[in-house]
């Protein structure tokens, strides 16, 4: 985006939420509570880290240097301090809490199983022993790609225990995603299943990883194949084991391998706007305390709650509010394999009564399907355990923001609306749920011990309160990314070197109101500018799912001689999706509600109505294919790692 001064947030959303007494009076943080760890923050912020560090983590050996700023920004945090983080999330617990719940689970076809800590110690110790029988050492890399299974969060604590890197692949990416993956991380062993239940299929993962192998990847030498789904699948008896065979027969105990605070705990590959993927890296030490420290002050983490997060492990939420956040606090998690749909649009809410959730975190994305098939399915379960809800992922519009208010949280429940990134490695931006009231549609403000501002064009940090630009982090934190696997120069170019390296560039545009909290507009080059005046798209799309007809919109910018850019809406109706006349007529009614709610210059040009938003399979809408279409280019791009390839034809106005 050219210039960032005048950027402007129409949408003006002014209703504000307190916290519930009654919730405030049990919450971890109150507000002041909140405000001493503010102000320690502000007078030490390395202190601040470095006591949390201290106090929440087990060390085999206690760090001396909290922050190491020498190689800046290749930051390092405690780092001669040894750990490890599977000793951290499970040995810790065996005392006080081995015959606690550390996993509930159930799977999509209705198969239910709990795991003590005691027995997910024992079973992740054997996993642990599996993989050193194969010769895996500390800081080899272990691809991972699996159902949401337990034994996917025992295949990460068990590469943990024993010093090697995970790399978790998300089970619903293509055999040639997971190539890359395998390839560029240069791993030893791959641990997958022979499949996994999704909405009433079976994922076929094992013939994902064969196609995958037998394409390259000539690094991998084991294949460690979970029995899931129990249909037939290839086996080579020269690479492939089976789980239960070698698993089962190795001893329940293995010593955790000691590592530095900043040995790498996993890699995670993210899509950057161009290029390859990214293999993001974490470390041990500083990014556990982050997901730790997040989980008690974002979800106000108590020991008889039952946290369900329902983000795969495949992706970052996945990592750190699944398996590290919450296990290293000792909590009780709840993994569901399927989808929300199966066997009917109930299911997720009749989970939540089933298995008494008390803290429910999810995506916007899904929030709105689950609006969309109306209040009767949530109205069904009793779901009067629930004590807190969140959201992640992508902005969540007001809309969608007041529905899981009303009609999951009964008008009582707070929402946490959290901001952050794969590369973050925790929650960043986020209302604290007992003290600080919450806007719908605002992230709010940045956690304790986050440094967040926002700058202009020029990284000039605007001072003013109401401002909008570029999203910056100005402090190192623990849990932030420490490199791009292999590749150093694009890690400084990504994410530093348009500032000059002093701050780190999130990518996301944002708009900070009078109050100081957060906006996000959404990625950099999801902003508009409509006859000089830049508009978030997600303010567009929020108004027209304020329509009652709309449930879902995406908008993307489509050159425009005179305006500059025109406004281009995807529309996703409730009910049918009308054509002909009643199409034209709902098109005119849309463009005169979204001039309503935000004024005349944000109305779309185009308005296209269809079944279903391109999405990937982590919910996300691919912009850049609508915006290919919008400007009528024939779409040439990779759409194999969408959801629902089928439905780009009718997106593009011929189906
Ligand atoms: C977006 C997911 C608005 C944002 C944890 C960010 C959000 C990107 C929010 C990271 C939120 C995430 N409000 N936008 N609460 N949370 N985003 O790496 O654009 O999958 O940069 O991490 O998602 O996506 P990622």
């Amino acid at each position: 985006m050219a210039d960032n001064k005048n950027l402007q947030s129409v949408l003006t959303e002014k209703r504000l939420f307190a916290p519930q007494p009654e919730f405030v009076a049990r919450a971890r943080l109150d507000p002041e509570r909140l405000q001493a760890l503010h102000a320690a923050a502000a007078r030490d912020h390395v202190g601040f880290w470095a006591d949390l560090g201290r106090k929440e983590l087990s060390w085999h050996t206690p760090f001396g240097k909290a922050l190491d700023d020498s190689k800046a920004p290749n930051y390092q945090w405690f780092g001669d301090g040894k750990l490890n983080a599977s000793a951290n999330c499970l040995d810790r617990h065996l005392g006080a809490k081995g015959d606690k719940i550390a996993i509930r689970f159930e799977g999509e076809p209705g198969d239910r199983k709990n795991y003590t800590y005691k027995e997910l110690h024992a079973e992740v110790c054997r996993v642990a022993n599996a993989l050193k029988s194969f010769g895996v050492k500390k800081g080899d890399r272990v691809v991972i790609y699996m159902p949401m299974v337990p034994e996917a969060v025992m295949a990460m604590q068990a590469c943990a225990r024993i010093g090697a890197i995970h790399s978790i692949v998300f089970g619903g990416f293509s055999s040639s995603s997971l190539k890359d993956r395998i390839e560029d991380a240069g791993a030893k062993v791959l641990i997958t299943a022979d499949g996994g239940h999704r909405a009433g299929h079976i994922v076929e993962l094992k013939k994902a990883a064969d196609e995958a192998l037998s394409q390259g990847c000539k690094t991998i030498e084991k294949v460690l194949v979970l029995k899931r789904t129990r249909h037939e699948v290839a086996f080579d008896v020269k690479r492939d084991v089976w789980w239960h065979d070698v698993v089962g027969q190795q001893k329940p105990s293995c010593d955790p391998e000691w590592v530095d605070a900043e040995h790498p705990l996993f890699l995670l590959y993210t899509s950057g706007s161009t290029g390859k993927p990214k293999g993001i890296q974490h470390s041990t030490g500083g990014y556990l305390l982050g997901a730790m420290t997040s989980c008690q002050w974002v979800f106000d983490l108590r020991d008889d709650d039952v946290f369900w997060c329902t983000a795969d492990v495949g992706w970052i939420t996945g990592h750190s509010y699944v398996c590290y956040g919450p296990l290293a606090n000792g909590a009780t998690i709840l993994m569901y394999e399927g989808a929300p749909t199966v066997p009917d649009a109930g299911r997720f809410w009749k989970i939540a009564q089933d298995h008494a959730v008390t803290i429910f975190y999810t995506a916007p994305t899904a929030i709105r399907a689950l609006m969309k098939l109306g209040d009767d399915w949530p109205k069904k379960y009793d779901l009067s355990k629930l004590r807190l809800l969140g959201s992640v992922g992508e902005p969540i519009n007001p809309e969608a923001w007041m529905w899981y208010h009303t009609v999951i949280g009964k008008e009582r429940l707070p929402i946490v609306d959290t901001w952050w990134q794969t590369e973050t490695g925790s929650i960043m931006i986020s209302p604290i749920p007992g003290a600080v009231p919450t806007k719908p549609g605002s992230c709010t403000k940045p956690l304790p011990g986050i440094a967040v501002e926002v700058v202009d064009e020029a990284g000039e940090i605007l001072r003013d309160k109401d401002a909008g630009g570029y999203l910056v982090v100005t402090k190192p934190w623990p849990s932030m990314l420490r490199t791009i696997w292999g590749d150093n120069e694009r890690y400084l170019k990504t994410y530093w070197s348009q500032f000059h390296n002093k701050y780190y560039v999130a990518g996301d545009s944002t708009h900070r109101d009078e109050d100081g909290y957060y906006w996000i507009l959404g990625r950099i080059d999801d902003v508009l500018n409509v006859s000089g005046h830049r508009l978030g798209t997600m303010e567009i799309e929020s108004a027209l799912v304020s329509h009652p007809k709309v449930a879902e919109a995406a908008v993307v910018g489509r050159p425009h001689e005179v305006k500059g850019e025109s406004v281009f809406a995807f529309v996703i109706c409730r009910g049918e999706r009308p054509h002909g006349a009643e199409a034209e007529k709902l098109a005119k009614e849309l463009r005169e509600h979204v001039g309503r709610e935000i004024g005349a210059l944000a109305k779309p040009d185009d308005i296209r109505f269809a079944d279903n938003l391109p999405k990937t399979r982590s919910g996300k809408i691919m912009r850049r294919l609508l915006r290919s279409i919008a400007k009528g280019e024939e779409i040439t791009q990779d759409v194999s790692t969408l959801e629902n390839p089928a439905i780009v034809a009718q997106l593009a106005g011929k189906a």
